[in-house]
């Protein structure tokens, strides 16, 4: 079977751009309305992960496009090391409201990369001015993904992302991935026990590295692009917990993807009894209306620089962007008007539950996730979770294309397995879509995985 006709472009004609892809057909998207999209034949197109997993009030909101004018037209800009603004000011407040009891301060940014380069150079500084001196290494953890700066880089867990640009950066040391589907001690089903004892392997990282060394660990609460939907055994997070506040070391929390409502809960951590030293957010913030990131340090982070006579070290032009906490205001009120939190753990459960259809493709290995942050893992034999043989690419471009077919927008990722094979997709659509919207994405992804079936003999 080939894939529908659709006008492209390619990579070399995107008028000046250098795009990410020089050897290859763009699509290109016209318009977006609600949690559709158009391109520019007018194919309408499920956007199934909300933009890249961000948009998620929808697209084209007047209310959005209200706020950014009437804020534009008033103070577009001002430079928060010199002056306050009103926008930024009233848009923290609210986020204070939004984020757990202890968390009443955000560093506002431009990205998910800048707010966890932040967190990792305030929790730098945090030990600095305590003391600590010595204490600089970021853990993080395999099969995760903080971003694309060399700091987030640093502590990402992903080398299909990072590999070739490894020598740029301090690698700082991983804990193993900490997912049940591929856990070394169960078959998934593991509970606390294996919970905690996943946990340990953090404990004796930090031994061995020496815990005066160690700032923070830093982890996504459910993993986005790296291992699509996947979140630890219950008992994981609470021992992390214990073991932080034993080694004097920060446990960052990258809500970038999970955070604003995307798992159910304000905050993908919220689904255990954990608070956290630092959370960092992005994407949904400001639901891909224009580019913000966050990081929101817990009280007793924040009392470290209260005192400070030059501050936190660090900064950009556009912290605190008026325009932009503006829109983030808007979108904050816009979700809160219609409880999407809710809707997305109600919508997500439901979503969930219809999604186990699939399982009648003997590729789909796991689905999981929790809220409207769902994902699919593939695989070659369901028996030993052994990787699809057209792993990586070809069955990547494949589930895309064949997506596409189906007016239906997939998020196609992997490398989780041994570093470069293992094959994913997130479903992340906008927190607006009700039950019926929910049933449309498995019909489509339904048609979608039959054509992949097809296409490849499986
Ligand atoms: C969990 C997580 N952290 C950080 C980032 C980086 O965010 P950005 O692409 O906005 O820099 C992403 C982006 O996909 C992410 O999913």
């Amino acid at each position: 079977m080939s894939h529908q006709q659709r006008t492209t472009t390619p990579g070399t004609e995107l008028g000046g751009m250098f795009p990410r892809v020089f050897d290859t057909e763009y699509v290109t998207i016209t318009r977006g309305q609600g949690h559709y999209v158009w391109d520019a034949d007018d194919n309408r197109y499920l956007d199934a992960i909300s933009g890249n997993q961000n948009v998620n009030i929808g697209h084209g909101r007047e209310e959005i496009a209200a706020a950014a004018k009437e804020q534009i037209e008033t103070l577009e800009y001002t430079s928060s090391m010199l002056f306050a603004n009103e926008p930024a000011m009233e848009y923290t407040a609210k986020i204070a409201e939004f984020t757990p009891d202890g968390f009443e301060h955000t560093w506002l940014v431009g990205s998910g990369s800048e707010a966890n380069e932040s967190a990792i150079k305030m929790a730098r500084q945090y030990h600095f001015e305590r003391g600590d001196e010595r204490k600089y290494k970021v853990i993080g953890r395999r099969r995760s993904y903080h971003g694309n700066t060399a700091g987030a880089m640093a502590v990402s867990g992903f080398p299909a992302r990072k590999d070739k640009m490894e020598p740029l950066f301090q690698n700082f040391p991983k804990a193993p991935s900490a997912t049940p589907y591929r856990c070394p001690y169960c078959d998934g089903d593991g509970g606390r026990e294996c919970g905690i004892e996943r946990a340990n392997e953090l404990e004796r990282i930090i031994q061995d590295e020496g815990a005066e060394s160690v700032a923070a660990f830093i982890t996504e609460p459910v993993t986005g692009a790296a291992n699509a939907g996947a979140y630890p055994h219950d008992g994981y997070f609470e021992r992390v917990r214990e073991i932080c506040d034993e080694y004097n070391v920060l446990m960052i929390v990258d809500e970038v993807m999970a955070g604003f409502g995307r798992t159910g809960e304000n905050f993908g951590i919220e689904h255990w009894d954990v608070t956290p030293d630092i959370i960092t957010s992005a994407k949904g913030m400001t639901g891909g209306y224009t580019p913000v990131g966050g990081t929101m340090p817990h009280r007793r982070v924040v009392e470290v620089f209260e005192d400070l006579e030059n501050g936190f070290q660090h900064g950009h032009t556009y912290c605190f962007n008026p325009a932009s906490a503006a829109i983030g205001k808007a979108v904050l009120e816009y979700m809160q008007a219609r409880d999407l939190v809710a809707n997305s753990r109600q919508v997500g459960a439901h979503l969930h539950e219809e999604l186990q259809r699939l399982y009648k493709y003997d590729f789909v290995g796991d689905i999981r996730g929790k809220g409207l942050m769902l994902g699919i893992e593939f695989v070659g034999d369901r028996e030993t979770k052994a990787p699809l043989e057209d792993t990586g690419e070809r069955f990547q471009n494949e589930l895309f294309e064949s997506g596409l077919d189906n007016s239906i927008i997939t998020y196609p990722t992997g490398g989780h397995v041994d570093a470069s094979k293992g094959d994913l997709t997130l479903l992340t659509p906008p927190l607006t879509i009700d039950e019926a919207d929910a049933d449309e994405i498995v019909d489509r992804m339904d048609a979608t995985l039959a054509d992949v079936a097809d296409e490849l003999g499986l």
